[in-house]
């Protein structure tokens, strides 16, 4: 059967991308790679919009998150998280696994946060030296206001170190790594960067970089200014990875930064649009481009929508945690285009006609083709 790939990470990867990955393996010591490693870096800092070291970690996302709070935060230090979703909830279990103080602003699933709450939490707390937040929560389908969030701190709060998991962000998302005032951004390889899972990215300011030079906290293989000092990877990189980022970082300017984000946008609209023709109900306060969370129709467990779609090779993701089998999760960040939404849409109200929803049968796909046909 053939699959279709809609979820948020692991992404679909363009054959180019996974072609440029099946060359003969070269060492990681040449000046082949080191030539490779360092296009490819200074490519990863146009991508996330930014003049800052960028380092690559061989790990999944959550290594990057890791290693932004190991080598900023030492115990006792305290931090403000956002918790909106199950992300911004590791960004608290990392704090705390560290020794430091999470003070957690806690939202709604769906909801997004504030720059007044941000703003007040760090008067109210003291010495804050540093705010974790997700630009997409992916868990909900959320965009926060980094750009305001970022403003604000450089204004009132210039000392505070800012890190934004942007996992589903960039490369979707126009996310303005240096013009919003991020100390350390982050993503990871499996999203909208097309590849599969396996590399961390992080972007490091200069004032992050002078706090990390202060730090006392343990770690060792999540070593930020050690990355930055070596060559091509303090340790063996992930050399077929590295090459097929290089090609997906080509891929992603060729087309040209605002053109990805505009396709983003525009498939975004069309899938929130059409689910919305249909009589359903979208999770998030505020969506992100990168993907769209939906609640499921009434009495219909969302775990049986995901399995009827499977059955058509389409796979979607289900909520987490106490949103498992109540909402579900379609994902439209890297490698996709108008047809795929076009595809998802009519086999979701094939779905849901079959397990008894039918209210407004066809105006889903009427209204994402009619955006579609119109951007
Ligand atoms: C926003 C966000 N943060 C962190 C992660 C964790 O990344 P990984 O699973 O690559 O460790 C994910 C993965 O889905 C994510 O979407």
């Amino acid at each position: 059967m053939k699959r279709y790939l809609m979820t948020p990470g692991p992404t679909p990867i363009p054959e180019k991308i996974t072609l440029s990955m099946a060359m003969p393996i070269i060492h990681h010591r040449t000046d082949e790679f080191k030539g490779i490693f360092k296009e490819t870096v200074d490519l990863a800092k146009e991508v996330m919009q930014t003049k800052n070291d960028v380092i690559i970690f061989a790990s999944s996302g959550s290594g990057a998150m890791e290693a932004a709070v190991s080598n900023v935060l030492n115990k006792g230090d305290k931090a403000i998280t956002v918790n909106a979703g199950k992300f911004g909830e590791r960004w608290g279990k990392i704090v705390k696994a560290f020794g430091a103080e999470a003070i957690e602003l806690t939202y709604e699933y769906g909801d997004y946060a504030k720059v007044e709450d941000i703003e007040k939490s760090i008067k109210n707390s003291k010495n804050v030296k540093a705010v974790y937040i997700q630009a997409s929560e992916t868990s909900t389908g959320t965009f926060h206001p980094i750009d305001e969030i970022g403003l604000m701190l450089k204004k009132k709060y210039p000392e505070v170190v800012f890190v934004v998991d942007g996992i589903t962000a960039y490369g979707a998302i126009d996310v303005k790594t240096d013009d919003w005032n991020i100390d350390i951004g982050i993503t990871g390889s499996q999203k909208a960067l097309m590849l599969p899972p396996g590399l961390a990215l992080l972007s490091v300011s200069e004032k992050a970089k002078n706090v990390i030079s202060k730090n006392k906290n343990n770690y060792f293989y999540f070593d930020i200014l050690g990355e930055i000092g070596a060559k091509a990877g303090k340790f063996t990189p992930a050399v077929s990875l590295v090459i097929g980022l290089n090609a997906s970082l080509k891929m992603i300017l060729d087309e040209g930064l605002d053109n990805v984000f505009k396709r983003h946008e525009i498939l975004a609209k069309a899938t929130r649009e059409a689910v919305i023709a249909l009589g359903l109900e979208l999770l998030s306060k505020r969506p992100a481009n990168s993907l769209t969370a939906i609640k499921s129709p009434l009495n219909i467990s969302s775990t049986n929508i995901i399995l009827k779609m499977k059955e058509y090779g389409v796979d979607i993701s289900n909520g987490q945690g106490y949103l498992n089998g109540k909402i579900f999760r379609i994902a439209h960040l890297g490698y996709f285009y108008k047809p795929d939404i076009l595809m998802c849409i009519s086999v979701l109200e094939m779905v849901l006609k079959k397990m008894g929803y039918s209210a407004n049968f066809g105006e889903g796909i009427k209204r994402a083709m009619g955006i579609l046909l119109d951007e």
